[in-house]
């Protein structure tokens, strides 16, 4: 199959890239390079830079490359910015994405695989949350995802597009081999910024909140091995290919969750020494408890990840923020 992966410089377009080229398949990226890298794309892999705003350059990549399938990876996604800044959030990621579909209803009516995100759950009493819990996203970013979700069924519905959604829980991890890994320009992320303060570039890490109803009182996360989250995409959009699926959502986690204080334990024994934690006040926004039923994507998709073990997925982490202690590019 070709294909062609829009956000393939970012993090996990990037490993899904890797994983595509793996399984035999031929793949061009298509990337504004806002946050991603030149660097994570593999050699051999065009890559075109263009910008989903830019309506007549994704219609331009859609007929100079010919896909069979197109994945979109592209979008902004720090919750907090999109609460500070909404136009960006909708412009970027919603219309962006209504771009994207417009250009393959008039060009090519390809099978697309879309990212969107647990956030569109929101605050839920399922658990694990099943894809049929209510949607109510409480963030701007939840909320662009789920705008795109409807735009990508509408446009299946009124024109046949072929999709699969893929509803993400905490990605984390880096490819073994530590060539590429999470390098966000804004660091929010649990593992991450564990990774950081162990390599000293931060004093120490703050627990935000010790009062959730949960057994050790911090907050429990799914957390999903960027690489098994690679291999969903490719199982997704070899589902569509062979025309086993039309039109499908699903949870990608692994249905178990792990506290903050869990993470932060098993990142110490990885490291060797114990981090510097305090105590601080909740983070506006966080639900106690997140964790996927994904018995759905199990069952039809056939997803088995290999990367179940906490230490080995956050040793995955480690070997690549120590290798690269600033990134893409220093180091
Ligand atoms: N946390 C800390 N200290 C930190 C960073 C995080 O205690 O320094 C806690 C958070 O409060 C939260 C947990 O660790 O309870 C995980 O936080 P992350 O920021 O790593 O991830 P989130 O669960 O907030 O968000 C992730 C993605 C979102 C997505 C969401 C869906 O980043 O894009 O999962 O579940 F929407």
């Amino acid at each position: 199959m070709k294909l062609l992966v829009v956000g393939g410089a970012g993090y996990i377009g990037s490993h899904t890239v890797r994983q595509l080229r793996g399984a035999g398949h031929e793949v061009a990226v298509f990337d504004n390079l806002v946050s991603g890298h030149a660097e994570a794309v593999p050699g051999g892999v065009e890559l075109i830079r263009g910008d989903l705003l830019d309506a007549a350059s994704i219609r331009a990549a859609l007929e100079a490359q010919q896909p069979d399938a197109v994945i979109h990876f592209a979008a902004l996604i720090e919750v907090g910015e999109s609460m500070r800044e909404p136009e960006k959030y909708y412009r970027n990621n919603v219309v962006g994405s209504l771009n994207l579909l417009a250009a393959l209803k008039d060009t090519r009516p390809v099978p697309l695989v879309f990212s969107s995100t647990a956030a569109v759950y929101g605050t839920t009493d399922a658990v694990p949350i099943p894809e049929d819990a209510p949607l109510r996203p409480e963030s701007v970013y939840g909320e662009s995802k789920l705008m795109t979700e409807n735009m990508i069924r509408a446009f299946h519905a009124a024109h046949g597009l072929p999709y699969v959604i893929l509803r993400y829980f905490n990605v984390c991890g880096a490819a073994p081999g530590g060539e590429i890994g999470e390098a966000h320009k804004s660091k929010t992320h649990l593992i991450e910024l564990a990774c950081l303060t162990a390599l000293g570039q931060r004093e120490k890490m703050m627990i935000f909140g010790d009062d959730y109803p949960t057994p050790d009182g911090t907050c429990i996360r799914d957390y999903v091995h960027v690489q098994d989250l690679a291999d969903a995409h490719v199982l997704a959009v070899e589902a569509l290919h062979a025309g086993r699926t039309q039109a499908a959502t699903y949870n990608v986690g692994l249905g178990r969750g792990f506290s903050v204080r869990e993470v932060l334990g098993a990142v110490d024994e990885v490291v060797g020494t114990p981090l510097r934690r305090e105590l601080a006040p909740r983070r506006a926004g966080d639900p106690p408890r997140l964790v996927a039923d994904p018995s759905r994507i199990q069952a039809e998709l056939g997803f088995s990840p290999r990367f179940t073990d906490l230490r080995e997925i956050v040793q995955t982490a480690w070997d690549w923020h120590r290798g690269h202690p600033h990134g893409f590019g220093e180091g």
